[in-house]
């Protein structure tokens, strides 16, 4: 048999092969056992080598042609082969459109800063504007110029954080921020709120934290008085926890108030919690106050003569304990998903 005759039975051979697979595996198998590394066809290929010089060109080409043609054959068989394998899958398994897809979890806004936003809104409806300040304080602006002179006994009652540059430290609380309204809006009249973080170096328990948020508020204008103080604090406590809150006023003290008071709202006595939270008394802390000391006044460009003022200064955390029944302020800033997706 001459190499021409082998050629045209091996492809009548492939080509009858190719006909009986019937799925992916068997193409693929066929493809192999042809034109494989070791495949009959590549093998055939090679024959040309041993022909006399004047065969080489005519088996050269017909091997060509013979290998292209199967190899066609194969690809579209294959498409083919494929499709429908797909489509019986499709029909076998069907999809169901109609099912709901997965949610994503999407984030929210930190409770603290809800609450923050709520009491800046509160305050801006009654036409407060919100003043920034800074957290990195000097001395002067967070002690001495509101009352506190150096070795003042009253600083106790601020454990604070000192950078090692003397003279600037950490706020203790947003009263600082006082001074800087004042000096920027003497001799006019002002209302504003400071809302921000403080820090003070004492020890982390459930009720009190390093680092925390205060909300300021002072008014400074002709004729302010703790009337007026009196009226603002029961129109903001009732707006942040329900119209029929009253508020209790006590005597305290502030250096850089006078007179200074402490204000309680009454806790609802329906709340199973209100014994525990009020001690009893039926009553709870929520922000000191006072009428802001005269020399405060003059140290901020005011002429205490001419105008008064009021401030007061309220933690929104403890404000969100108490509405969320909230009971370690250690939760706040712990990051813990499965606290903060609650709200
Ligand atoms: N700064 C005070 C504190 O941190 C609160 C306060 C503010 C009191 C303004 C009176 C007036 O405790």
């Amino acid at each position: 048999m001459t190499a021409n005759e082998a050629l045209a039975q091996l492809e009548q051979r492939a080509a009858a092969e190719l006909h009986a697979a019937t799925d992916e595996a068997a193409l693929r198998a066929w493809n192999t056992k042809f034109f494989g590394e070791k495949g009959e066809m590549n093998a055939a290929l090679r024959l040309v080598s041993t022909l006399p010089a004047d065969q080489r060109k005519a088996y050269g080409q017909d091997g060509n042609r013979v290998k292209q043609s199967l190899l066609t054959a194969y690809e579209q068989k294959l498409a083919i082969e494929k499709e429908a394998s797909l489509l019986a899958n499709l029909a076998a398994n069907p999809l169901d459109v109609t099912l709901p897809g997965r949610t994503m979890s999407a984030g929210g806004i930190h409770i603290a800063t809800r609450v923050m936003r709520e009491i800046d809104a509160i305050f801006a409806d009654m036409g407060f504007q919100v003043f920034r300040s800074r957290e990195v304080e000097d001395d002067q602006t967070n002690f001495e110029l509101l009352n506190m002179p150096p070795h003042h006994p009253a600083r106790d009652m601020w454990d604070t954080f000192h950078t090692k540059t003397p003279g600037v430290l950490l706020r203790t609380h947003t009263s600082p921020g006082q001074i800087h309204v004042m000096k920027q809006f003497a001799p006019n009249p002002v209302r504003a709120v400071l809302p921000g973080m403080c820090y003070r170096y004492e020890a982390i328990t459930t009720r009190s934290e390093i680092q925390f948020e205060q909300v300021e508020g002072l008014v400074i204008g002709p004729n302010i008085t703790m009337a007026d103080l009196k009226g603002t604090i029961t129109a903001f406590a009732r707006r942040l926890f329900g119209q029929e809150r009253q508020i209790r006023i006590r005597s305290s003290y502030f250096p850089f108030t006078e007179p200074s008071i402490e204000v309680d709202i009454d806790w609802p006595k329906e709340d199973p919690n209100a014994d525990r939270l009020t001690k009893g008394t039926g009553w709870l802390e929520i922000m000191g106050a006072g009428m802001i000391h005269p020399t405060v006044l003059r140290n901020g460009g005011y002429d205490p003569d001419v105008v008064s003022g009021f401030a007061f200064g309220m933690g929104p955390q403890r404000i969100t304990m108490l509405k969320h029944a909230i009971d370690d302020i250690r939760e706040f800033w712990k990051n813990d998903l499965r606290f903060l997706g609650q709200f």
